[in-house]
């Protein structure tokens, strides 16, 4: 399977530095084939911009989140349908940060998963244990935990979704799960998918959390690591890039 090179930009960005950023990135591909496939999740108010500057590029585009909620009176909400008529290919569902501080909860997570596929957009749900939770030997016991309820209501379209697997304590911290750590969840996450799904190779699981230019490769060749999810890298062209020649 081809891996996966999704950036997540998080509350950063300007139209002025998108542009910037998105010029030198396709200069950077240089109209050829990236050796993965790629994608950019940007905030919300910038998905138009996306759409107009990598329309027909290598790259696709999608947002950081989605509602639940299918349309109506639900104030500051974007729904799936908005996302797919911007070109969306993705949307980022579960995000640790999300789980946070807006209080999202596996039920929630689970109901964005399903809306998402409903309109047509492929939910990247993001799943990982918080320090304490690996210091207490829960690691494992918390992402079947989330992911069980994204497949309990995805149900026959498990296969759809895409997986990242994210250690809370790894994000944006610069200390990156070793490639052996990182693989041993990815086992049994694959593990759990292939209870739910026929066709468990063809899900892609996403590392994320200080994936970067230097340490892209290891954790790439990990047989269960099928691309990566990346925050602090993907705002720089020239490290984006390298995280997906890495992929090679
Ligand atoms: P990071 O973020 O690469 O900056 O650690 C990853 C993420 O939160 O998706």
């Amino acid at each position: 399977m081809r891996k996966l090179i999704a950036g997540n930009w998080k509350m950063n960005g300007s139209l002025a530095a998108n542009a910037a950023l998105l010029q030198a990135m396709l200069d950077g591909l240089g109209g050829k084939t990236p050796a993965a496939d790629m994608a950019l999740c940007a905030p919300a108010p910038y998905l138009a911009q996306l759409q107009s500057l990598l329309q027909g590029s290598a790259i696709a585009w999608g947002a950081q989140d989605v509602s639940s909620h299918e349309q109506g009176a639900y104030t500051g909400e974007v729904s799936v349908a908005m996302l797919k008529e911007l070109g969306c290919r993705y949307a980022i569902v579960g995000h640790s940060e999300r789980r946070q501080y807006h209080g999202e909860t596996d039920a929630l997570v689970a109901a964005k998963a399903q809306r998402a596929l409903a309109g047509g957009v492929t939910p990247i749900v993001c799943v990982g244990e918080t320090l304490a939770e690996r210091d207490a030997g829960e690691t494992e016991r918390v992402v079947k935990r989330q992911l069980a309820a994204v497949i309990h209501a995805v149900a026959h379209c498990t296969s759809e979704i895409v997986v990242a697997y994210e250690p809370v304590w790894a994000i944006g911290t610069g200390k990156t799960a070793s490639p052996e750590q990182a693989q041993q969840v990815h086992a049994v996450l694959r593990a759990q998918l292939a209870a739910a799904t026929e066709h468990p190779e063809r899900v892609h699981i996403l590392y994320g959390g200080s994936m970067n230019a230097a340490n892209a490769a290891s954790l790439l060749a990990q047989p269960d690591i099928d691309g990566g999810l990346i925050g602090g890298a993907s705002l720089k062209a020239a490290d984006f890039l390298q995280i997906v020649a890495s992929a090679a």
